[in-house]
C-alpha cells in the first residue's frame, strides 16, 4: 500500500494548493480559472485508480458522448426544458419523446451519473447548467456534428498513421478523414454534399467562438487607433473583409462595437455558405467568393481570417494568402489573423486538441510563432505583432506588406 500513502500526500498538497489558490480566484481571470480547473483535474487522477481513470477515458467519456448524441435526436433536453420548475419523471419523458421507458432511464440514468443532468428523485431528472446550454443551436449542434463528423477521423487515425508509416498528414485529400468516411472528398467538398452537417458545423464554429475572449473585446487590440485612424472616407472604401467568415458572426459584432467607423462592412465566404447567412442587418455586406481565386475588393483597410488559414496545410495557407497579399494596398491594407499560435511550452491542451483535430481533419495544424514568421514573407507579407491573450485561445497575428 506504500503507493496508497505517497498519493494520499499528494492529495492532501494538491487539496492544500486548491484551497489556497481559490481564495484568490477571480473567476473573470480565465488564467486563473484554467489553472484551477487542471488543478482539480490532476486532483481527481490523484483520487482515480489507474483502472478508474482509464475507464474514464475510454468507456464513460464515449458512451456519455453517445447518450448525448441520441438525447438531442429525441429533443430531450428541449423537452426537459419545457415548465423548468418541474423535473421530469422517466416516464413522462419516454412518452414526450417517443422512447421505451426502460431504454430512456437508461440513458438518463447514465446521464445524471455523470452530472450532466441531476437526478432530483428516483427516476427523475433535470437539466443542469451545462445541459441547459445544449438548448443553444450553437452547443447543441457541436454534438452531432462531432459525433458524425469528427470522430469517424478521430478513430480512423491510428490505422491511418500506421499505414501511412507514421509520416505527418500534409494532404488535404488524404487524411484520416477520408480514410474514416470512405470518401475522395475533402471535408468542405464533403460538406458542401450535405447541407444538414454543414449547417451543425456554421452552428458549431459559434461555439467556439464563445467564452473566450475576442480580439474586439475592450483592452485587447486597438481596434480604432490601428484600423480606425487614417481609415479611408471615401464612398466605396472598404474597412473590413471577413474571408471565409462563414455565416458573419465576427463582422456582426465588429459592427456592433465598431459600427461608426468608416468605411464597408463585407463578408466573403463560398457561395453556399453566403446563402446559408442569409440576409445580413443593414450596413453588412455579403460576397459568394472562392479565396483561391483573384479577390475582387481591392485596397481594403483590413482583411480578416478567422479560424480558415489553420485548416489548410502549408502550401494551400500560402496560396490563400498571395490572393491577399495581392488585393492589399501598400502602407494602406492590414492582414489580420486571428488563430492559435502554440506556444514553445506549456501549450494548453485547447490549443494542442484543435492541431490534432486539424491534423485529422483537413492535413493541417495551429501553427507555432515561428512558422508564421517563416511563412507570411514567403509571400511578400510580414508580421507587424502578435497579439496574445489568454493561454489556450486565439491571438490576433497583425501584418502587412513587406517594405510597407
Ligand atoms: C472554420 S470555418 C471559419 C468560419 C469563420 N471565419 C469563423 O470564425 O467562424 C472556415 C470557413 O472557410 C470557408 N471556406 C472553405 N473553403 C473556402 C474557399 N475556397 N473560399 C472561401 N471560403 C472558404 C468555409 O465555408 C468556412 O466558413
Amino acid at each position: 500500500m506504500g503507493s496508497t500513502i505517497k498519493s494520499s500526500a499528494r492529495v492532501s498538497a494538491r487539496l492544500k494548493e486548491l484551497v489556497q489558490k481559490s481564495e484568490h480566484l477571480n473567476m473573470d481571470v480565465a488564467d486563473e480559472r484554467r489553472q484551477l480547473s487542471h488543478l482539480v483535474q490532476s486532483l481527481g487522477y490523484e483520487l482515480e485508480t489507474p483502472m478508474e481513470s482509464i475507464y474514464r477515458l475510454i468507456v464513460i467519456q464515449p458512451l456519455l458522448y453517445m447518450c448525448v448524441r441520441v438525447a438531442i435526436n429525441l429533443n430531450l433536453f428541449e423537452i426537459m426544458a419545457e415548465d423548468e420548475s418541474v423535473p421530469k419523471n422517466v416516464s413522462q419523458l419516454a412518452l414526450r419523446v417517443g422512447a421505451d421507458e426502460t431504454l430512456l432511464g437508461r440513458l438518463l440514468k447514465n446521464m445524471a451519473a455523470s452530472d450532466l443532468i441531476s437526478e432530483t428523485a428516483s427516476d427523475t431528472y433535470e437539466l443542469t447548467t451545462l445541459s441547459a446550454s445544449l438548448l443553444k443551436i450553437s452547443h447543441r449542434d457541436a454534438f452531432p456534428f462531432c459525433h458524425d463528423v469528427l470522430l469517424p477521423s478521430f478513430s480512423a487515425t491510428p490505422r491511418f498513421l500506421a499505414e501511412t508509416r507514421y509520416a505527418n498528414p500534409t494532404n488535404i485529400t488524404d487524411t484520416p478523414f477520408q480514410f474514416g468516411h470512405h470518401t475522395k472528398r475533402t471535408f468542405f467538398e464533403y460538406l458542401g454534399t450535405y447541407p444538414e452537417q454543414a449547417q451543425q458545423f456554421n452552428n458549431f464554429m459559434g461555439l467556439y467562438a464563445t467564452d473566450r475572449p475576442r480580439w474586439l473585446d475592450e483592452g485587447h487590440f486597438p481596434v480604432r487607433e490601428i484600423l480606425g485612424e487614417g481609415a479611408s472616407e471615401e464612398k466605396d472604401a472598404v474597412l473590413m473583409v471577413d474571408v471565409g467568415g462563414g455565416k458573419g458572426h465576427d463582422l456582426i459584432l465588429f459592427q456592433q462595437r465598431y459600427g461608426d467607423l468608416p468605411g464597408r462592412l463585407i463578408l466573403q465566404d463560398l457561395p453556399s455558405v453566403v446563402k446559408q447567412a442569409g440576409q445580413l442587418s443593414a450596413g453588412l455586406e455579403s460576397m459568394g467568393h472562392d479565396f483561391f481565386t483573384e479577390n475582387p475588393i481591392k485596397g481594403a483597410r483590413t482583411y480578416y481570417f478567422h479560424s480558415v488559414l489553420h485548416g489548410w496545410p502549408d502550401e494551400k495557407c500560402l496560396d490563400i494568402l498571395r490572393q491577399i497579399a495581392a488585393a492589399m494596398k501598400r502602407g494602406y491594407s492590414k492582414l489580420l489573423i486571428n488563430e492559435i499560435v502554440i506556444p514553445d511550452t506549456n501549450a494548453h491542451r485547447l490549443a494542442t486538441s484543435m492541431d490534432l483535430l486539424m491534423m485529422t481533419v483537413v492535413a493541417a495544424e495551429e501553427r507555432t510563432e515561428q512558422k508564421w514568421k517563416y511563412l507570411l514573407p514567403l509571400v511578400g507579407l510580414k508580421i507587424v505583432k502578435i497579439w496574445k491573450f489568454e493561454i489556450g485561445t486565439e491571438s490576433l497575428i497583425e501584418a502587412e506588406l513587406a517594405g510597407d
